[in-house]
């Protein structure tokens, strides 16, 4: 069996990656190595066999036994620790979910149901650096690519509303807590019906200016929203808004960049995020059609024809989270022309936004 270490398996990301591992089986495949950057000689987790001790995720020389590497640690980790491996002469398969390397040439960007193609052929070729997309570009491809791999996107328009879980799991506390706090400053007054509405509002405004707590998104969001993900770029757009256009276009290995742009918005949800898109088509095709070409794009798409009752009910977070589904409805055409379609798409960010693609990785250098 392969050596596959594991560094970052205790924290969000690496947490929802072991559980599941273990729901599919991956770890009867391989022999885990558990590393940790704090408590090297500790007790490795029950999935461990003959490796039950944690090794030391600075160690070069104990990471470079390992056949493979999959790391949910972060980027800081990454470009301390990969460039030693590499100049080590490790030749392993480094599979890894920080953005650190995902531009880097000799880098892969994950989602099998989307590119396994460009995957195996650059496995053909000996590619070793593996690394899982932007949450919302992987959301995005998994529910459109039946229309992209048809050829029939010509640019997307993509606005986002983003869950916390995507800052990480302080950042779902704060929103949490913000929630909390905002309920505590009416809750005698909700419990009184004829309260007047006005009142607690303006009880609710004021503690939302002054008492949510902001320290990791910088702004209170419970009760509201932040019009702005990650650092800012000289061109206006912010990073997370510069990598749909990036990441999608490396994912998919087109030849000529297809645009894609929008707004990205942090929004109350938990860890589903959401993407209202505007496609513009290469040419006018029936929407029964387009539809078909949705639906079809992959197992894991749930398609929600565009009604109201299904789409309030089936196209949510609430309906989506904590499952490998990913809701695409809302699909219709528009009134800017004949080739203009919207569609709503909703996806677990912790799934097939960080895990999956990581652990499908693994099954696809373990066949
Ligand atoms: N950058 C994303 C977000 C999550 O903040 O929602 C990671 O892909």
């Amino acid at each position: 069996k392969q050596l596959v270490g594991l560094v970052g398996w205790r924290g969000m990301v690496g947490s929802v990656l072991m559980q599941r591992m273990q729901a599919e089986g991956d770890f009867e495949l391989i022999e885990p190595v558990f590393f940790s950057t704090s408590n090297a000689g500790g007790k490795a987790p029950a999935m461990a066999r003959t490796h039950t001790t944690l090794q030391d995720a600075g160690d070069v020389a104990a990471l470079g036994r390992c056949d493979i590497v999959i790391s949910c640690q972060g980027g800081d980790y990454t470009k301390e620790v990969f460039p030693k491996l590499r100049a080590a002469g490790w030749q392993g398969h480094w599979i890894d979910a920080a953005s650190a390397l995902r531009m880097e040439s000799d880098a892969v960007i994950v989602l099998d149901p989307v590119n396994e193609e460009l995957i195996r052929q650059r496995l053909a070729a000996g590619g070793r650096n593996w690394i899982g997309g932007n949450c919302t570009n992987s959301i995005l491809l998994m529910g459109m690519v039946g229309l992209f791999k048809a050829g029939l996107v010509e640019w997307v328009s993509s606005m986002t509303y983003q869950a916390a879980s995507g800052g990480g799991a302080n950042h779902m506390r704060e929103l949490l807590k913000g929630m909390s706090v905002i309920h505590a400053a009416v809750e005698d007054d909700l419990a009184t019906p004829a309260s007047a509405i006005l009142e607690i509002d303006r009880k609710v405004a004021q503690t939302i200016r002054e008492d949510v707590p902001r320290e990791f998104f910088g702004s209170p969001l419970a009760g509201g929203l932040i019009p702005w993900i990650d650092s800012q770029l000289d061109n206006g757009q912010s990073k997370e808004e510069w990598k749909g256009q990036a990441e999608v276009n490396k994912i998919l290995g087109t030849a000529t960049p297809i645009p894609v742009d929008g707004l990205c918005v942090r929004i109350g949800a938990m860890r589903c995020h959401s993407l209202a898109l505007t496609l513009k088509l290469r040419k006018d095709l029936p929407l029964a059609e387009i539809e078909s070409l949705i639906q079809g794009g992959n197992p894991w798409v749930r398609f929600v024809p565009n009604e109201r009752e299904r789409s309030v009910h089936e196209l949510t977070p609430a309906a989506v989270t904590g499952g490998l589904d990913i809701a695409v409805g809302r699909v219709r055409k528009l009134n800017l022309g004949p080739e203009y379609v919207s569609a709503f798409v909703v996806g677990d960010q912790l799934l097939w936004g960080a895990a999956e693609p990581l652990r499908r990785m693994l099954r696809i250098l373990l066949a």
